[in-house]
């Protein structure tokens, strides 16, 4: 199983969200995060899953972390709720972790479901002035510069920077970083 996490940061402060949504509207960094996580097993925190439009999810794979039993899913089939995020450990397909922070958080921290492969969206553009109840992704940051060596390749598209991160010392599937690859080289 190959677990890949994906987010976009503001530049600087690492901030990924304002409440329940995105302090900003970039159209291709939504197509992004749509296009590389198509078909596949998405993982996501209850307050990202409520914050969503339901049609970005609908008909897609979804694993929803919720501790609380309180997250009412609304496509049964394809959606099922986790609250015990061990149980992911054994997977038997990759996962593509999507946030928020506290879900980046649990799976930087946890060595047994640490991503092998960080996409890494940075955004060097503006922050909407009316953003409040700001999220970062910090310390979750501070583990990938430590703990993740970046490929050489840079991809600029509507002010995101995007790197691919490859965790240092382990065996990625180089399918899933060559598929990501040629997603990222042909965009735009
Ligand atoms: N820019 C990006 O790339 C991006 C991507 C995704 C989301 N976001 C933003 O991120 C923000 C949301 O992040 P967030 O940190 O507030 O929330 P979150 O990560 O979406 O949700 C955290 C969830 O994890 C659950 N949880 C905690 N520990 C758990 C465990 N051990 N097992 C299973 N579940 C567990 C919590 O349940 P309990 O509350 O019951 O503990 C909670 O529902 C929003 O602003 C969203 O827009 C940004």
């Amino acid at each position: 199983m190959t677990i890949v996490s994906i987010w976009c940061r503001h530049k600087g402060d690492n901030i990924i969200g304002a409440g329940l949504g995105l302090p900003w509207k970039i159209p291709s960094d939504t197509r992004r995060f749509r296009n590389l996580t198509q078909g596949k097993i998405m993982v996501m925190g209850g307050r990202t899953y409520s914050g969503m439009p339901q049609k970005v999810l609908m008909g897609r794979k979804v694993i929803v972390l919720d501790n609380s039993n309180t997250i009412e899913v609304f496509d049964a089939e394809n959606h099922i709720v986790c609250n015990d995020i061990a149980n992911l450990a054994d997977y038997p397909e990759n996962l593509y972790v999507s946030g928020g922070a506290g879900v980046y958080s649990m799976f930087f921290n946890t060595p047994s479901i640490m991503p092998d492969v960080v996409v890494d969206c940075v955004y060097g553009g503006a922050i909407s002035e009316s953003a409040k109840d700001l999220i970062d992704v910090n310390k979750s940051v501070a583990i990938l510069e430590q703990k993740y060596m970046p490929l050489p390749q840079r991809f600029m598209l509507d002010e995101v920077e995007t790197t691919v991160w490859l965790k240092k010392g382990e065996f990625v599937d180089q399918a899933v970083v060559k598929e990501i690859l040629n997603y990222l080289e042909t965009e735009g």
